[in-house]
């Protein structure tokens, strides 16, 4: 709470006026916050579709500043973070709020490796589906049926609950996802190794076969490890609203870390890695960007640049730098000369030097460099929403956990009403 307020005056027009005063609250760092829960009293909802303007709750776990391009988990730089820290590391500190020192660090990292297989009978669930189903579509039905298998961690009033979810979802995500690859390839599933890390762990799940030993690259284990913490956790974004508002009533953990992933799926979401490969395969030449950007900028088609522009994101968001970087290291790494990677940077430079994405502050986001260089780590364009969901597991969990260990409510919206008013019912012989 602050001294300031703010005052609201709502003059009817018919000479009665109504003045109210409403507390503003003050974080840390970022804008103050209106608080208009009086309102509903006075008669009176806020309309905010989008929730552009709305912040939704209190949280302690990730800040970003649109304008200037800032990212901080925990206080700590996303640039440092995917430089000098690791996926696992990167977890622990936003679940648990610090950096672990190294006895912490091996006791996490060991328990999540303890959780890394599934139940064998959730082997037998990807018989259901066609080889042909998105791996999406596998991730939403095969994590919300986790629910029906650990009834031992789904009472989310309980903290030791709660702390055992935590790594399950963690630990079995990657597995899940590896699964849901094979299975397309009609190879079989790779049972975790324990001995490797995290990201080469999954590298291993995916690309392994049982008739010779998996030889995973440290260059392709550190890139996939860093693309994991690059999508860690992005503050109020819509899976993780989605997570918050599914948690609010209660609902078990892996239903809900499986609404945050049908909800990520979206192509304005967590979907527009893929698309944006697509675009670019679509684009094609470099001779051909003109064209799309000036598809891009008419109001008449639907065409979007994707990969660029971001709700918050006014500036170049962070993390599509780092990616950028990371995609040159990887690919030079990988003696790969990958033409769509040209594309991308080309379209960059034009799309940036362009009134209209100038004016409208329109910047790569997160998902315009990641998908090259998971295609250049081998994973199909399908799976690249996948490994998103992977990487946002904790910061969905982090949401979720920070709101259920604290005082709240049911999330309900309200609505501005625009439809009939009431009417009585015509019997069928009378329409
Ligand atoms: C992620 O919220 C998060 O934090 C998300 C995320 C995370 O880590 O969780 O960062 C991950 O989802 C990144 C965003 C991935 N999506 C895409 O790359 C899809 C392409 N981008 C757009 O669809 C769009 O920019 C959004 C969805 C990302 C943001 O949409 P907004 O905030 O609702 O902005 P808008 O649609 O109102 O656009 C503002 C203007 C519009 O023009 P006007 O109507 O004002 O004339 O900019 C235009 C838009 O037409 N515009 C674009 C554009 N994005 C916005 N024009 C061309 N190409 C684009 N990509």
């Amino acid at each position: 709470m602050t001294d300031k307020k703010a005052t609201l005056t709502i003059d009817n027009g018919q000479g009665s006026v109504d003045t109210f005063d409403l507390p503003i609250h003050k974080g840390s760092v970022g804008p103050d916050v209106i608080d208009v829960g009086s309102l509903t009293a006075k008669g009176y909802f806020t309309f905010d579709p989008g929730f552009t303007s709305t912040a939704a709750c209190e949280s302690e776990i990730t800040y970003i500043d649109g304008e200037q391009g800032i990212l901080l988990h925990r206080g700590y730089p996303i640039e440092q973070l995917a430089e000098q820290s690791d996926y696992l590391e990167t977890c622990y500190l936003l679940l648990y709020g610090e950096l672990p020192n190294k006895a912490q660090k091996d006791e996490f990292v060991y328990t999540v490796q303890r959780h890394t297989m599934v139940h064998e009978q959730i082997r037998t669930f990807f018989n259901g589906f066609r080889r042909d189903a998105h791996p999406m579509a596998i991730m939403c039905g095969v994590v919300g049926a986790l629910s029906a298998f650990y009834h031992d961690s789904t009472d989310i009033s309980d903290e030791h609950h709660r702390k055992v979810a935590a790594f399950r979802l963690i630990a079995k995500m990657p597995t899940i996802a590896a699964m849901s690859y094979k299975f397309s390839t009609g190879q079989p599933f790779m049972y975790p190794d324990n001995s490797l890390s995290y990201s080469a762990n999954f590298l291993h799940m995916m690309f392994g076969n049982p008739c010779e030993p998996t030889v995973i690259s440290p260059t392709l284990a550190r890139a996939m490890d860093r693309i994991f913490t690059l999508h860690a956790d992005h503050e109020q974004n819509a899976s993780t609203s989605t997570v918050r508002l599914a948690g609010s009533s209660q609902a078990n953990p892996f239903a809900v870390i499986a609404a945050g992933i049908a909800a990520l799926w979206g192509p304005s979401h967590g979907g527009a890695n893929e698309a944006v490969v697509k675009m670019l395969e679509e684009i094609g030449d470099i001779s051909q960007i003109d064209k799309y950007v000036a598809k891009a900028k008419d109001k008449d088609d639907p065409f979007r640049l994707m990969g660029f522009g971001h709700r918050v994101y006014k500036n170049f968001d962070p993390r599509a730098k780092v990616m950028k970087q990371a995609a040159d290291e990887v690919l030079a790494e990988l003696g790969i000369q990958d033409e769509m990677l040209e594309i991308a940077k080309r379209l960059e430079e034009i799309a940036l030097q362009d009134e209209y994405f100038v004016e409208k502050k329109l910047y790569p986001n997160v998902d315009f460099y990641s998908g090259i260089i998971l295609k250049a780590l081998g994973i199909p364009t399908s799976m690249f929403t996948v490994i998103f969901a992977v990487g946002r597991t904790v910061g969905w969990i982090a949401h979720w956990n920070e709101m259920i260990s604290n005082p709240y409510r049911i999330g309900r919206p309200r609505q501005l009403y625009t439809g009939h008013t009431a009417r009585d019912f015509v019997p069928l012989d009378q329409r």
